[in-house]
């Protein structure tokens, strides 16, 4: 990518997760740069989007992704594949075996979220508001019973910003345990703390009550974001 090497820029790191945004605008030169990185199977995925604006955020952060791998594995950003495991979370292979390395993706509108890390699984969620939602109806299919009552006490940005933050809570934690929404997002709650404004929780899932998970509140007054992962303790 020969113009702007920020545009897949390292935002923050969280412990041994590193953060990075992902700008998703339309922008030809960058667009054919990336076409370049992209491997047979991931060309034919972009050709096959019927909206423009959903194959560009593909192309620019499966292209951000290569970058960024191919700089941790030591090798060319084309020089590995990506595989999917049972409910589609994408894994890197090398040569043929899996790399030892986990990462998550989000994009939503002109931008996008990587979290990737060698040590465990993680999920990261991102979310633009949108101008028409129905947040009681979206709520209902989504949300727990708790959930619901609190979001129905709330108005205007208030409301809209409790939503974002409790969806994206859900999909970082199911994106990082590799279920997405194949999980029930209302059969769990989002941890109180974060729900009052904290910024980092634990978890567990009801079902998996073995395994420890921390949530990190990545939200800002634009747009809804929440980056999951394992815990080591
Ligand atoms: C696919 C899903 C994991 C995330 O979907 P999403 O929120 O629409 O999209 P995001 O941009 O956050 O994430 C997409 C990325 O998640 C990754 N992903 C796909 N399946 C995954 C899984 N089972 N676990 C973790 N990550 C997964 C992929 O890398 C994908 O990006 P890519 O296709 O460009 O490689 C799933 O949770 C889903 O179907 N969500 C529905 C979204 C929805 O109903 N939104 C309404 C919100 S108001």
């Amino acid at each position: 990518m020969r113009r702007d090497e920020n545009w897949c820029r390292s935002d923050r790191t969280v412990r041994d997760i590193e953060v990075l945004s992902v700008d998703l605008s339309p922008d030809i030169e960058r667009e054919n740069a990336a076409l370049v990185l992209l491997d047979e199977a991931e060309s034919s995925r972009y050709e096959s989007f019927q909206v423009e604006h959903a194959a560009r955020q593909f192309l620019l952060c499966r292209a951000g992704l290569r970058k960024v791998i191919g700089v941790r594995l030591g090798q060319p950003a084309t020089a590995f594949s990506f595989s999917k495991a049972r409910y589609g979370k994408p894994y890197v292979c090398l040569d043929g075996t899996r790399a030892p390395l986990s990462f998550n993706v989000s994009h939503s509108g002109d931008f996008g979220l990587i979290a990737l890390t060698a040590s465990r699984p993680v999920g990261i969620d991102l979310e633009l508001p949108r101008r028409t939602v129905d947040f009681e109806s979206l709520g209902a299919r989504v949300l727990a019973a708790e959930e619901r009552a609190a979001l129905s006490q709330l108005q205007g940005f208030a409301k809209a910003s409790f939503f974002y933050k409790l969806w994206t809570s859900k999909e970082a934690l199911t994106k990082a345990r590799g279920t997405g929404l194949s999980y029930n997002p209302s059969s769990f709650q989002v941890p109180d703390e974060i729900l009052r404004g904290g910024r980092t929780a634990r978890f567990q899932f009801p079902d998996q009550p073995a395994q420890h998970w921390v949530l990190i509140d990545l939200g800002t007054e634009t747009y809804g974001a929440a980056l999951a992962f394992r815990s080591d303790d």
